[in-house]
């Protein structure tokens, strides 16, 4: 893998034609996208149970009574508390303020915030391929946002603490009538919509600073072989002149900058993979987590998650995928709480942020657009009417709710194209029918014999039958076939990760996302989500159709599931390995 440790002391990179391809034209043209998974919701009493045979009768029940309640910030936002101090270890190492609630500017309650009509469409630009007008013009908004009055709600700080208050349980759910749970935005289905909202006052506030209605934020356009680095207008302390990069930040991983290529599998080591290797890597897993494993809109956005409820439920594919990878690649390793990408608390200091979360928010549009019965909006009340609070460019405290974001156009903002090579990157296999080399493993579990907890301090391997043998056509069109670990319990304080394979052989560490083999990985940015606890719960689901096609392993009873631990997962667990159909409602 190259590295770059050079710094440069002046002039900024012309990038537009950065050149990350290896040689090789894998920019392909991606109409007639493949996917034969066409599903939609996942059953919730099959959530239900799996979550009531995790917490136990009494949480059952609570979860039961939680029903048709939407999570909604306070409206008054003087009850923000500051607890950012949780999920950072010794608090005396942070190297950004533990204060994260925002200003109060009056005593006004919210107002609903009401779309403006006909908006000048702002169109985001991958960041790698912008014009010298636009970085000159997007260094200044984010300059003006700086030199604001840190009391100022629009300012660079305040904007920055909005992540923390919403990550480090600055929110209860007072609001709903649960003042004794937290709000957190993140490891459930209101991931996509608060990042969303986030990022569209951001971008508004920008464009007010500089009195540009048409300004859009750039988005880090990392699925594509093109803009695989670090984008080069990140890079450098100091612009053309000579004057401060306003957005340059000094707390990045010296050896991520360009030309080394991004991992969107990045265990926080090195992988060491050729330029070619890890292109394909890369492909294939935003092939599995955009297809493959995002079948339904639950796989997608993630779990239910409602008033009443702890923040426990299924991370969505991309948030747990590329999303934490590049949280964690960017970050820099010599800080003490990986600041600034690689903890919650401390990612909006980052301007980087703002660009990455632009292509985190770019899957959301693309997901839909590739079709499939199940590719759409949650259309449960309590998702569409979940709210936050945030203040608008005008300083105007204002309510959003997710109903109000699911069309990008109608909100004002879309996104200049850029192709999707990965659309067609499914994953092949190690070796096909790979029974044998299963029966050769050293040691295999059957999941009827495991004492759950099982503990992920080491490789495991685990037998689990599965529901039905050689679905037809028919079958795969009413339910998806899906792996589920659930009670995920991991310290959440740490960076973690581990990575699960299908039928794979002994040696199941070597394989990578570009084999069938690898179903995906599960992945968690340090941070925190109760006020006493350091541990904190998860569940992940990944997809078995089209990897047991590929692997001609459709007629095997049971599969063995490898975990391989990462990265943090000393003390982790899980609970329940099972394999489900999910049927389409
Ligand atoms: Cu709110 Cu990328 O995290």
């Amino acid at each position: 893998m190259m590295t770059s440790f050079s710094l440069k002391t002046n002039a900024i990179r012309t990038q537009h034609y950065f050149n990350v391809s290896c040689n090789t034209n894998h920019d392909e043209n991606h109409k007639n996208i493949k996917t034969s998974l066409d599903m939609k919701n996942v059953d919730r009493r099959n959530l239900l149970l799996g979550l009531g045979g995790l917490y136990g009768a009494a949480n059952f029940t609570s979860i039961q009574s939680a029903f048709a309640t939407p999570i909604a910030a306070p409206d008054d936002i003087s009850d923000c508390v500051a607890t950012a101090y949780k999920g950072i270890g010794n608090s005396a190492d942070a190297r950004r303020s533990l204060a994260c609630c925002p200003p109060v500017l009056s005593e006004d309650r919210p107002k609903d915030y009401v779309l403006p009509k006909n908006p000048v469409i702002r169109v985001r630009p991958p960041a790698h391929r912008v014009s010298e007008d636009y970085m000159a013009k997007y260094r200044k908004a984010i300059q003006a946002m700086r030199d604001l009055d840190e009391n100022d709600p629009r300012s660079y700080k305040q904007q920055a603490r909005i992540h923390c208050a919403y990550c480090n349980a600055g929110y209860t759910q007072k609001q709903s009538g649960h003042p004794e749970k937290e709000i957190q935005v993140h490891n459930s289905w209101l991931f996509f919509p608060f990042h969303r909202w986030y990022l569209y006052f951001y971008e508004r506030i920008l464009g007010s600073l500089i009195d540009d209605p048409t300004f859009a934020l750039p988005y880090w356009n990392w699925d594509n072989p093109t803009g695989m680095t670090l984008p080069p207008m990140f890079e450098d302390p100091v612009d053309n002149d000579l004057r401060r990069n306003s957005i340059f930040n000094a707390y990045r991983d010296a050896r991520h900058l360009p030309p080394a290529i991004v991992d969107l599998e990045y265990n926080g080591r090195e992988r060491g993979a050729s330029c070619i290797d890890q292109l394909g890597i890369n492909m294939s897993t935003m092939y599995k987590q955009m297809i493959s494993n995002a079948p339904d809109y639950i796989s997608f956005f993630g779990g239910e998650y409602r008033a009443g409820q702890d923040p426990i439920s299924i991370v969505g594919s991309i948030e747990r995928g590329a999303h934490t990878a590049m949280h964690i690649w960017a970050s820099d390793p010599r800080m003490p709480n990986r600041e600034d990408m690689g903890n919650f608390y401390s990612a909006g200091y980052d301007p980087l942020f703002y660009a990455h979360h632009a292509n985190v928010d770019r899957m959301w549009n693309i997901w839909k657009q590739l079709g499939g019965r199940g590719h759409h909006d949650p259309t449960d009340p309590d998702w569409l009417d979940a709210s936050y609070v945030f203040y608008d460019e005008n300083k105007q405290l204002v309510r959003v709710y997710n109903r109000n974001c699911c069309d990008t156009t109608l909100m004002g903002y879309d996104y200049e194209t850029s192709r999707i090579p990965w659309s067609r990157a499914r994953p092949v296999p190690r070796t096909k029918n790979p029974t044998g080399a299963t029966r050769s493993m050293k040691r295999i579990e059957r999941v009827e014999e495991i004492n759950f907890p099982m503990k992920l301090d080491q490789i495991v391997n685990v037998l689990v039958k599965r529901p039905a043998t050689n679905r037809t056509k028919q079958d795969k069109e009413k339910a998806s076939e899906m792996l589920i670990l659930d009670g995920i319990r991991f310290d959440s304080e740490k960076f973690v990760k581990f990575d699960v394979f299908i039928n794979d052989k002994d040696d199941a560490p070597a394989t990578t996302a570009a084999d069938s083999q690898m179903a995906g990985s599960f992945a968690e940015l340090p941070h925190n989500h109760s006020k006493d606890k350091m541990f904190m719960m998860s569940a992940v689901r990944f997809g078995l159709t089209e990897l047991l096609e590929d692997m001609e392993s459709e007629d095997d009873e049971s599969l063995v599931v490898t975990l391989v631990p990462r990265a943090g997962t000393d003390d982790a667990s899980v609970s329940e390995i099972k394999i489900q159909l999910i049927p389409i409602e």
